[in-house]
């Protein structure tokens, strides 16, 4: 067969799992509070992963030692979602991996490495597609300048779903696959506008380039109309990603932005760039909700150059930090999550214990164990 009979035959297996993926979404929402025992799975991660891990270790430990010695919480440390591991087995996550994973309620996982090239899909990917974790929901504040705003990315589609199945005419062309479907825009949308009522929020930015992508981004503007309807006390604003890329460096203007609403790499791309506001992509939490499952994580990477360079130790835990906040929260342990939410927040203003990434900063152990002490 040549090329292109194979890249048809591939793209008609592709369109149909895409069809049937449709169709398997539903699913009913967990009750964090009616369970006898939460797992909390823990991994590791690469690089920079087990140092931040540590802390954020110590801490949930702290915040929840009542309900560990009880037993109504239980911590499950999950090996084998390393690099070395993963490259050897030529999984993205090793199939036992997955099981122990899966037998947890919520996850709270450091960074991962995903290679560059090869056909080895990022686990981060792979993860949220298999627990269908379809909401990526990132949060970013800079009170002083009454920047209060909530990203919710989609996570499951887009760009992300056949990253790693594109095609190949070799030293002719590439091509790679973008796929927006009906239900999975709706979900996000549900989340994005639900947030937004129970929180008195009164604006969603709904970002996409949908006068290029006429078909996904123009559907997902479309739907994410739809479900606004359902929300008449909340304005639904259509923004280019180019001009919100300018808008949330733009001080004048950034402050009126609430909730954004926008596919998966768009998010990928603005969430950073929010972070960076905030004061780093060291310092933003991520949650990956599902109806069954949720993970939470740093926003960033398991960031090789720190590693290289002998500074991991120096890494800042803030994020993953905020991942515990955020995970503490969606498993309805509001006070636990309050506690640390303060001592963050008095962290940030204080000062007084710095990671700047470098020998001129704090490690990251001495960042935690400052945290411990304004709990
Ligand atoms: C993120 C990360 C991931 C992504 C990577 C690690 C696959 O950048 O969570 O934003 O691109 O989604
Ligand atoms: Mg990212």
């Amino acid at each position: 067969m040549n090329y292109i009979d194979s890249a048809v035959a591939e793209f008609r297996k592709i369109l149909l799992e895409q069809q049937e993926r449709c169709h398997s979404m539903d699913g009913e929402n967990t009750d964090f509070s009616a369970l006898k025992a939460l797992i909390i799975g823990l991994i590791d991660g690469d690089g920079i992963g087990p140092t931040i891990m540590a802390e954020a270790k110590r801490v949930l430990r702290e915040l929840l030692k009542d309900e560990i010695s009880a037993g109504t919480v239980v911590l499950k440390e999950i090996e084998g979602l390393t690099l070395e591991n993963r490259l050897s087995l030529g999984e993205s996550v090793p199939k036992d991996v997955l099981k122990e994973i899966r037998s947890c309620h919520v996850l709270l996982k450091g960074p991962t490495t995903t290679p560059k090239g090869g056909s080895m899909e990022s686990a981060n990917v792979t993860l949220r597609r298999e627990l269908d974790l379809y909401a990526n929901v990132r949060p970013v504040t800079v009170p002083e300048e009454g920047i209060d705003w909530i990203f919710f990315r989609e996570n499951t589609e887009g760009e992300y779903v056949l990253g790693s199945r594109g095609v190949e005419l070799p030293a002719e062309l590439t091509m790679d696959f973008r796929v927006t479907t009906v239900e999975g825009t709706r979900r996000i949308a549900r989340a994005a506008f639900d947030y937004a009522k129970n929180n008195g929020k009164t604006n969603v930015a709904i970002v996409t380039k949908a006068n290029i992508l006429k078909k996904t981004d123009g559907m997902f503007s479309q739907i994410c109309h739809e479900v606004a309807e359902e929300y008449p006390e909340i304005t639904a604003e259509d923004w280019y990603i180019d001009i919100m890329a300018a808008n949330l460096v733009n001080k004048d203007l950034r402050s009126k932005f609430e909730v954004f609403l926008l596919p998966n790499l768009y998010g990928d791309i603005l969430t950073d760039e929010a972070a960076q506001i905030q004061g780093g992509v060291g310092t933003a939490g991520s949650a990956n909700i599902g109806a069954k499952c949720a993970m939470f994580e740093a926003i960033h990477g398991s960031a090789p150059r720190l590693i290289e360079e002998g500074l991991g130790d120096y890494a800042n835990p803030s994020s993953i930090l905020r991942a515990v906040e955020l995970l503490l929260r969606h498993v309805a342990r509001s006070s636990a999550a309050d506690r640390l939410q303060k001592a963050m927040d008095t962290a940030a203003e204080e000062k007084k214990v710095l990671c700047t990434g470098d020998k001129n900063g704090a490690t990251c152990h001495e960042f935690g164990e400052y945290v411990l002490s304004l709990l």
